[in-house]
């Protein structure tokens, strides 16, 4: 008996035969790793009814946990037996360890409503196992759309259990702002709701005229922390400025460029309303972004920085002011500000920082992180000027494309011929092939995006994030090899993600 692991083990050997396990699971595991334990049983007793029993060290056990120092951070080895041993270095290892004898048991272990199970097969097999990458994520948008804290918490489940480890959270563009900041309260009474949207794609001109809104509180925003912790998937917030700035700006007008009284943003696209350039946009800027990253102690911050259209500040005295009080040539360069400032407070505050592409067109703060979109040529640019660098680029990890170009596809942002299938996505390479290899330590790992322009709902969400992201999950794991070898896996793997009431997308559509 095999089973489609995904992501595939680094080693993996089937030995003959299986061992029958049945409720209560007994587990011997390390006191200080029991949570790990706990969440597992939590797991067990969801999908199939059973408990987990945590017995002591040398009793009669089904499965066995046991620190093993010298392995990685996230490795981990296996070895099913009638006394299956686990041995792992850190927690996330050994959540990592019990999601494959998750994966080894059937798709019904995975079911989200309880099934009467009395006893199952695990194959007899020996793994070794760990990630190629540290950074391994998904970004979701939830400014274009809203996603509740119930949704966001089911996508950490469904990261954990492709052992991906990062969940970036896009909280605010012009279509809306997603966090309460206490000293901004109108960011959240006015900048998050807007009062339409766009029906169908944004170039058909067509609106809803139907509000849409909602935002995080802090207390939102601890509840999906913790719930990503217990599943060692990492929340990086960004809070993207200057520009997608319209929703602050409506809620704050002095913060912009004009006069006139702006609204949270209706239509989709890149507003050319951006934050001013004076010191009061300058401490904005600082003050929410110090503000949410108080609220994740533990992670990277994330400080957009792309797409900001420099037209107003090109017919603003005030900004051409400044540009030559700092010796600037182009408009352009005035976004440094904002990037310096923002990044020089989150690091005093202890916490490293990223930011889209488009800070490589300025001097880049040192220690940033480039999160690079527009292509991964980008990356390699970015490891050549010594940053470090995740892999975005839209042409493989925009999971917002079509998922073919099937005429039947649901509306997407960017039309045919564009188009990322799950092959596609597959066949990805995370360090650029062009990349000089003794640079290659740059690349932290890959992440895929979902913009949510075009995603309303939590089933469209599933529909644009499988299968491409079981394929990406293999991929940023390091050990995807042929489509040949993969398909199959996949083919079982969709069982365990129907049991998990995912709406994927089926393998093959008519194209
Ligand atoms: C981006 O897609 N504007 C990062």
């Amino acid at each position: 008996m095999t089973r489609g692991l995904i992501p595939s083990p680094r080693f993996i050997e089937y030995l003959s035969g299986t061992v029958a396990w049945q409720s209560p699971l007994r587990i011997s595991i390390d006191e200080e790793w029991r949570g790990v334990a706990k969440t597992f049983g939590a797991d067990l007793e969801k999908s199939i009814g059973w408990s987990v029993e945590l017995v002591g060290e040398g009793d009669a056990c089904d499965v066995e946990i046991l620190g093993l120092p010298e392995l990685d951070v996230e490795a981990f080895q296996i070895s099913v037996a009638a006394r299956t041993r686990v041995e792992a270095s850190s927690p996330a290892g050994v959540a990592y360890a019990l999601t494959v004898l998750r994966q080894l048991g059937p798709a019904s272990l995975w079911s989200d409503v309880p099934s009467a199970v009395a006893s199952i097969e695990v194959p007899c097999v020996v793994i070794q196992d760990g990630p190629a990458f540290a950074w391994r994520g998904l970004h979701l948008d939830v400014s274009r759309h809203f996603f509740d804290v119930k949704t966001v918490c089911r996508l950490i489940d469904l990261l954990a259990a492709h052992r991906l480890n990062r969940l970036h959270l896009h909280l605010n563009d012009d279509q809306g702002w997603r966090v309460e900041i206490p000293s901004w309260p109108r960011l959240s009474e006015i900048g998050s709701t807007r009062r339409s949207s766009p029906v169908g794609h944004e170039d058909d001109g067509v609106d809803d005229d139907t509000p849409h809104g909602g935002f995080y509180s802090a207390s939102d925003l601890e509840s999906i922390r913790h719930h990503a912790a217990k599943r060692f998937v990492q929340i990086v917030p960004e809070i993207d400025l200057p520009g997608h700035a319209q929703a602050a700006i409506a809620a704050y007008p002095e913060l912009g460029n004009v006069t006139d009284s702006l609204e949270v943003w209706t239509r989709w696209g890149i507003s050319d309303h951006v934050l001013s350039v004076g010191p009061r946009s300058l401490e904005f800027a600082e003050d929410v972004v110090l503000y949410v990253a108080s609220l994740f102690p533990d992670s990277p911050v994330h400080i957009g920085g792309d797409e900001c259209p420099t037209i107003e500040w090109e017919q603003s005295s005030d900004a051409q002011s400044v540009m030559r009080d700092h010796g600037f040539h182009e408009a352009r360069q005035l976004q440094g500000l904002f990037t310096k400032r923002m990044a020089s407070a989150l690091e005093r505050e202890g916490h490293e920082v990223l930011a889209w592409d488009e800070v490589l067109d300025a001097e880049v703060p040192k220690g940033m992180v480039v999160v690079s979109w527009r292509s991964s040529a980008k990356g390699v640019e970015a490891a050549k000027r010594g940053l470090d660098v995740v892999m975005a680029p839209m042409q493989f990890l925009y999971f917002d494309w079509l998922n073919s170009l099937s005429p039947d596809e649901p509306v997407a942002l960017a039309p045919a011929p564009f188009a990322t299938t799950w092959e596609k996505v597959y066949g990805f390479s995370v360090v650029p092939p062009d990349l000089d290899p003794e640079l290659a330590h740059h690349v932290r790992g890959a992440q895929a995006q979902l913009w949510s322009e075009y995603i309303t709902t939590r089933d469209h969400l599933d529909y644009m994030a499988f299968p491409r992201l079981a394929a990406f999950s293999e991929v940023v794991w390091g050990t995807a090899s042929t489509e040949t070898d993969f398909r199959p896996r996949l083919e079982e793997h969709v069982e365990r993600l129907a049991a998990m009431g995912v709406h994927y997308r089926p393998l093959d559509v008519d194209e």
